[in-house]
This record gives C-alpha cells, structure tokens and sequence, in this order.
C-alpha cells in the first residue's frame, strides 16, 4: 500500500517557492474529477470559469455565488490531499469589506475550501488584508483577470509596454504587503511574470505567463482536450477527450439502434 501524500495546507504554499518546488494547480468542478486528480496535484480550483465550460454562459460574469458554493462543496468532498481554492464570482467582494468577509467567509464555513481566490490588485488589497485578519486565506489574479473582460475589451494580453508592467507589479507588491497566500498571473508576457516572481516573497501560479512562475494552473476540461473550438496559445492538450466521448457515444447509439446492446451479458435472464 502506498502512503497517502501529506494535504497541502495554505502556509505550504510559500515554502513550496522556498524550496523552488513548482506548484501544480488545475480547474476542478466536481467531487468526481477532484478524486481523479486529488493525488496528482497540489491545488484544485474551483474556478468560476465553471460558468463558461459547464454552464454555457459567454462570460464569468454571471456566475453566482451559489453556483460557486455549490462547486466547492463538491470538489471539497472529493479532495483529500490538494488545497481546494473557491473563485470569488463578480460582486461578491468589491461591494463592500462586509460583504467580501461573509460571502468569502461562507466559502471556508460551508463549502469546506481553504483560500478564496479574488481578481485585483491595489484596489482590492484592503480587502484582501481585512480578509486575511479574519483567518480567511486569499490568493490574489492579476493579469488578464476575466471579471474585467468588458474594461479590456476582450481576452488580450495583459502588462505589455513599460507602464503597464510597472503597475502590474506594484499590484502583485499590494497583494503580498496585504497578506495574499499567492497569486495567480494569467495572459502577461513572460519576462513580467518573471519579475513579478521574483519580486514577491509569496508564490505566483501561471497560465499563460510563462515558464518561470512557482507553478502553474490550466482549465482542466482545457488540457483533457474537452472545449472544442477554444485553442488559446497557452493550452496544451495532454489527452482529446472530445472525440473519444463521441465515438463512445457514437457507438453505444449504434448498438442500441442495432439491437446489438444489450448484449447477452448486459441484463438478467431470471
Ligand atoms: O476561473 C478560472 O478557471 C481561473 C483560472 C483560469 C486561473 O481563474
């Protein structure tokens, strides 16, 4: 029998980058997927593009905080070894600080996640510190942060040009004074993702920001080769999925439309 690896816990995080060990991080909706993944990786977020890849929607946007609670539950029960991070959806954090520390306070008290993950940066750490002071942990997005997809006019590269730059990495600085776990960087140019990582004392999780992040995070229905028609330069597929879920499917309405299934195996004589 072999041992069952140690859970990572929130204060792991950083001596994860203490120790120059990448973290490994991927999207997960359900507590099916969280038991296939639990051992493999070291964070599972339940991240509120659960709203576009499962729900359909164009958009995080209108994700709520239900649905969000809702997924973490599930991933929660699934997941032994991983941390398991709730995605704060739009509106739930930036109203005010009282809301931001119930609404996130109720993703650790009955969703059973140990960090929230909330996009911003200057303009949220007050949150973000308030939040920590209240024993509720945080992992900060800065970049292409998808709840600002009107504001950007799109999925485009975040941090290109000397400005840019400069303010991404005083936001990431914010983050960390104000007591943030980590922080995902996701769509920056590489060389910025590198000196944000270096700048900062906590760890930073990429996806589509380089090689040089402590660790990375992709969409898992993304890497499984599942969202057909969505091929960002950043995704690598390591399974296609798709075409297998429908040559299964294909294949099970031919038996049946045959007479083929069931077969003589496949029910009770008596
Ligand atoms: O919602 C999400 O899946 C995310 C990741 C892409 C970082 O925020």
């Amino acid at each position: 029998m072999t041992a069952r690896p140690e859970a990572v816990t929130v204060p792991a995080l950083r001596a994860f980058k203490e120790r120059r060990e990448r973290i490994v991080a991927v999207t997960c909706y359900d507590a099916l997927f969280a038991r296939l993944l639990d051992a493999s990786v070291d964070l599972l977020l339940v991240g509120d593009s659960v709203n576009q890849v499962l729900a359909g929607a164009p958009t995080t946007l209108s994700a709520t905080l239900e649905q969000m609670l809702y997924h973490t539950r599930l991933v929660s029960r699934g997941a032994e070894h991983a941390l398991v991070v709730c995605d704060m959806p739009f509106l739930s954090y930036q109203v005010s600080v009282a809301e931001a520390i119930r609404n996130c306070g109720r993703a650790l008290a009955e969703a059973g996640c140990q960090a929230v993950k909330l996009e911003g940066g200057r303009a949220i750490a007050p949150t973000v510190r308030a939040l920590v002071d209240v024993g509720i942990p945080v992992i900060g997005h800065l970049g292409l942060t998808p709840q600002a997809v009107q504001a950007f006019g799109g999925y485009h590269v975040q941090g290109r040009g000397a400005e840019a730059a400069a303010r991404l990495e005083d936001d990431a600085r914010a983050l960390a004074d104000a007591g943030a776990s980590a922080i995902v960087l996701e769509l920056i140019p590489a060389p910025l993702a590198a000196r944000v990582t270096a700048a900062v004392p906590i760890p930073t999780i990429g996806i589509g920001a380089g090689p040089d992040c402590d660790g990375q995070v992709l969409v898992l229905h993304d890497l499984l080769g599942l969202t057909e028609g969505f091929n960002a330069k950043f995704v690598k597929h390591y399974a296609e999925l798709a075409g297998a879920v429908r040559a299964a499917v294909a294949r099970y309405a031919g038996e049946v439309r045959s007479g083929q299934y069931p077969g003589p195996d496949h029910f009770f004589a008596k």
